[in-house]
């Protein structure tokens, strides 16, 4: 059987999706306040900046994958107006139950799937954006998950891939500080989690970095793609062109 990293653990590709889901069952009710705790509410300007980019007009198809508590899909409705339509998709029943309740708090329906984006349940070219905001670093197959994505896309359709990517090399040492040190004590006293946390550090080292990723979006049918350093690499924003 094929392995696979899962953090620093190298585990048999099968056993991934059930060690993520369990990652993501644990910390879904805490899972917005530590957002802003651990990134000092700097997630919600990188997701503005993803929203901005997206240049999204009444009437617009969208397919937020990942999409978990909902930030970028509630942003995304706010755009397309009552004439669009933004899925909110997740495999994680946890994360997607919190997201729905939280939107239809603020008075937002938006149909709601539970979906693995290596398996889109969704026509060929049915959407004018996709997003996936720090979900891809989770998945197993990489490649088939973008893949994915191109194809739901219609021709001249639009890719957006927020996540954790590779740091300047002055940040390195205190970020690693920061993430191996104080994010799983943060997680521990605010989620009772400290494990989860530290895999997301691990998890972030072991994601492809800016160059890499471009060439696997390359690889998967968007002919155009630009890349978008936020906070010196922190995180980047990949927007593929399907074309
Ligand atoms: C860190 S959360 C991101 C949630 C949200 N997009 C945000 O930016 O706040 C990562 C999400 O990826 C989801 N995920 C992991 N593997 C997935 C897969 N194969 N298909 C779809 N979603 C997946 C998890 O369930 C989790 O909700």
């Amino acid at each position: 059987m094929s392995q696979t990293h899962f953090g620093y653990e190298t585990v048999d590709e099968a056993a991934k999706a059930g060690k993520v889901k369990g990652v993501f069952d644990s910390v879904a009710s805490k899972y917005d306040v530590m957002n802003d705790l651990m990134s000092l509410g700097l997630h919600r300007a990188w997701k503005a900046y993803a929203v901005a980019v997206a240049y999204l007009r009444p009437g617009d198809q969208v397919l937020d994958i990942a999409g978990g508590t909902g930030d970028l899909a509630r942003a995304f409705a706010q755009r397309v107006g009552p004439a669009g339509r933004v899925v909110l998709t997740d495999i994680n029943e946890a994360m997607l139950r919190t997201g729905r309740d939280r939107l239809l708090d603020q008075g937002l329906a938006l149909p709601t799937t539970i979906c693995d984006a290596e398996s889109l349940p969704f026509k060929t070219g049915s959407f004018d954006l996709v997003s996936v905001a720090f979900g891809l670093r989770n998945m197993t197959h990489k490649e088939l998950a973008l893949a994915e994505m191109a194809r739901v896309l219609r021709p001249g359709g639009r890719l957006l891939v927020l996540e954790f990517s590779k740091v300047a090399p002055a940040l390195q040492k205190p970020y690693d500080w920061y993430s191996f040190k104080l994010l799983p004590r943060l997680g521990q006293w605010v989620a009772g989690d400290a494990e989860s946390y530290r895999y997301l550090a691990e998890s972030i080292r072991m994601h492809p970095d800016q160059a890499t990723l471009r060439a696997m979006m390359k690889a998967a049918g968007f002919g155009h793609v630009d890349v978008h350093n936020l906070s010196a690499g922190l995180v980047a924003l990949h927007v593929g062109i399907k074309c």
